[in-house]
């Protein structure tokens, strides 16, 4: 039903967003009736529950809020929509969606670029040992200029392997082709718009794990790729294999990569998402110096969550007016 047929929505909005979004909302007509949780930290479940129960239309939410059956069944048959300000929609229950009858929004493309931005600089910071060097630098066992101190691989020339060529994963591509590194890519089918741009290769995942240098997972979390990188598939990586993932936490079994680590089973790892998050401090992970970790900030320009904030409003307000939304998850 349309805005003009239909009654005002009212709006859940889970945390405080940039106020370019926040206009956005304001200057729906009819105006909408939200509820903002006006916090930098996430809204807790039991408030969320109570909100969407007193009803609501539609949701505005992160990716720290689980959206499963019990918060669908909290908004029940009024709730017609959910805006994620994410990409990624592993946080949300999309078949319980679907069987509702459930819109979903989420915010691809304009975090792309910020987010390959980071992904090489974990690259870079793996590699290179940026960790075990900052820290010694801090901790005055930074000592005399070592012919053979803190060498690490060169990302100049090697072969990158990216397990899913897809926004992300090909932007980070674009990026090391200009370090002159070869790439091979696997992943559901092969991309053809990308082989000739980024001179990709395709390849069977057992002959990107036995040949990449540097090896990138940059697709979604679901049940097929949850858990995805375990013992297996560190031992058979390279001895001198780097591990990237800016993807999720969990596509990964973190004690095995922290064994994969300690054990020399490969170089290093830079992460930028974890299980969970945040990571606490006692962590082996944190411990492991080796690991260079950041607190999920892919995405973290000031410019890029301004875009996010203000995409998942305009799905929002399109949804609300019966129009197409810019950007939907087909469920
Ligand atoms: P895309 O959908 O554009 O790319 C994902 C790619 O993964 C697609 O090419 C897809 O193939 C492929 N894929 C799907 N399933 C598999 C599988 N089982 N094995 C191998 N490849 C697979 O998404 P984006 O590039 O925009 O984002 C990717 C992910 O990055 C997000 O889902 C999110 O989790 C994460 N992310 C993390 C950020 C951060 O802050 N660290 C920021 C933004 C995103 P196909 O084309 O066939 O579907
Ligand atoms: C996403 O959008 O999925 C990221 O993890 C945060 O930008």
């Amino acid at each position: 039903a349309t805005a003009a047929a239909a009654a005002a929505w009212r709006v859940v909005v889970t945390r405080r967003v940039a106020p370019e979004a926040m206009q956005i909302l304001r200057d729906a007509a009819p105006a909408l009736d939200l509820d903002v949780w006006d916090s930098e930290d996430p809204m807790p479940r039991d408030q969320l529950l109570a909100r969407l129960s007193v009803g609501a239309d539609a949701l505005y939410c992160m990716l720290t809020d689980k959206i499963d059956a019990a918060v669908l069944d909290a908004g029940g048959d009024r709730l017609k929509m959910v805006s994620t300000m994410s990409v990624g929609y592993n946080h949300i229950d999309t078949s319980e969606c679907k069987r509702r009858g459930v819109v979903l929004g989420n915010t691809p493309d304009v975090l792309t670029e910020t987010t390959a931005d980071t992904t090489v600089g974990l690259v870079l910071a793996a590699c290179r040992r940026f960790k075990e060097a900052t820290a010694s630098v801090a901790d005055g066992t930074w000592g005399t200029w070592k012919p053979n101190g803190m060498c690490g691989p060169d990302v100049y020339g090697a072969t990158v392997g990216v397990i899913g060529l897809g926004r992300i994963g090909a932007a980070v591509a674009r990026r090391l082709r200009a370090f002159s590194c070869k790439i091979l890519y696997t992943g559901r089918a092969p991309k053809p718009e990308f082989e000739e741009v980024l001179d990709a290769k395709f390849v069977r995942l057992e002959e990107l794990l036995a040949e990449a240098d540097i090896v990138i997972p940059l697709c979604p979390l679901n049940e097929s790729t949850k858990g995805m990188f375990d013992k297996s598939k560190f031992r058979a990586m390279k001895k001198t294999a780097v591990f990237i993932n800016a993807a999720r936490g969990e596509l990964v079994n973190q004690e095995d990569l922290c064994e994969a680590l300690t054990e020399g089973e490969i170089f290093a790892a830079g992460l930028d998402v974890t299980t969970p998050e945040p990571l606490p401090t006692d962590s082996p992970l944190i411990k492991c110096p080796n690991c260079f970790i950041l607190p999920h900030i892919g995405s973290a320009s000031k410019g890029t969550r301004t875009a996010m904030a203000t995409l998942a409003a305009k799905n929002l307000v399109a949804s609300y007016k019966g129009e197409e939304l810019p950007s939907e998850v087909k469920l």
